[in-house]
């Protein structure tokens, strides 16, 4: 049996990246074939076909069918999985308030899309910013679907703070483990790393505090800005290559004794409010997550926790009125 891959956004730069690596079968194994249905906006589908010949000539085995279309209700047709990419960027004298409302609109539609079309079990990855709140509106339009299905991307900066700290340990980032990002994609973000072990054993207490509260913890918030910077342009490479990571993960499982960043439905965890996309660490097997418990927090941590929460609530109560 096929799976249909949904990946909206699909003719930009993270669009460009993810659908080669999951037409050659980066995300499900080499063995499962995948069907790739593209959506984008009309003024962009030639450019999207463009995209399409190019996937046809890599000649994937993995690869069966391409569509593209500018119909969010063809392109959620049937999809198992689905990466909401396709995004308004801020535009100048756009202000955050715009932004959110800009986008509320594109995935309101996209949520209603998936509640009418897609497989009951899909799982949904909003990439597109800003990405908690974003996935909140398309989880709100589409109440036949589990709540369960919709999270957003903070995986891109769990690796970028791992990177971070294997260059800071002299290791590498594969023998760092139990890494947590807590709350929104954005610089309220909470780097924590309360619980991370190297090979295993707890390494806190060979990190220096103050390079953690005035580095590591301000370096990861601000990664994105700082690749913009230098490119141009925003991480697109990285994002598409955490996006496989969460889905893959979500789908095949964590490995033993790790966790990885997701953000979900809050279940008030933690204290953090119920009905925010929020940022927990959580294992997954079998295809469901659940967050890790019991973990201690100190004071700085709650306080972190509670900063990133207080911007989640505000950004929805800017785009309540459309839940
Ligand atoms: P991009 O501008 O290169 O591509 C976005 C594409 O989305 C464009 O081709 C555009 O035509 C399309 N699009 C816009 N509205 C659409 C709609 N309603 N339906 C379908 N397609 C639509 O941008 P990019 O660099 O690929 O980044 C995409 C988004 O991902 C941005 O919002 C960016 O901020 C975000 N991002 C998130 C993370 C993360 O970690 N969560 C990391 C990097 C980038
Ligand atoms: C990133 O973290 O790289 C992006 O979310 C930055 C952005 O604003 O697109």
């Amino acid at each position: 049996m096929s799976k249909t891959v949904t990946i909206t956004g699909a003719a930009g730069q993270i669009g460009y990246q993810l659908a080669f690596r999951i037409a050659s079968g980066q995300l499900l194994g080499a063995d499962e074939k995948i069907n790739l249905s593209l959506l984008e906006i009309t003024p962009a589908l030639d450019a999207l076909k463009g995209v399409a010949m190019e996937l046809e000539d890599c000649a994937f085995e993995s690869l069966v069918e391409i569509t593209i279309s500018d119909d969010p209700n063809e392109a959620f047709k049937d999809s198992d999985y689905a990466f909401l990419v396709g995004a308004k960027p801020r535009g100048p004298g756009m202000e955050r308030s715009d932004l959110l409302q800009e986008n509320a609109k594109i995935f309101s539609a996209q949520g209603k899309a998936i509640n009418e079309n897609s497989s009951r079990d899909i799982k949904v990855l909003v990439v597109g910013n800003p990405a908690n709140t974003n996935a909140l509106i398309a989880m709100s339009n589409a109440p036949d679907i589990d709540q369960s299905a919709f999270t957003a991307m903070t995986r891109l900066d769990h690796n970028r703070a791992l990177a971070q700290l294997a260059s800071k340990l002299g290791c590498h980032s594969s023998e760092l483990s139990n890494m947590t990002i807590w709350g929104n994609h954005s610089t309220t973000q909470y780097p924590d790393v309360s619980n991370l072990k190297l090979e295993g054993e707890k390494i806190l207490s060979r990190l220096d505090h103050a390079w953690i509260k005035d580095n590591f913890i301000p370096r990861v918030q601000n990664r994105g800005a700082e690749i913009i910077k230098a490119r141009g342009l925003s991480s697109a490479a990285s994002a598409a290559s955490a996006a496989i990571d969460h889905m893959r993960d979500w789908t095949l499982g964590t490995k033993d004794n790790d966790w990885v960043s997701m953000a979900i439905p809050s279940d008030g965890s933690y204290g953090i409010s119920k009905g925010i996309i929020y940022s927990f660490p959580v294992t997954c097997e079998s295809g469901s997550y659940s967050i890790v418990q019991n973990l201690e927090i100190d004071n700085f941590s709650k306080e972190s926790m509670e900063i990133t929460e207080t911007e989640l609530l505000d950004e929805k109560a800017a785009i309540e009125h459309l839940l």
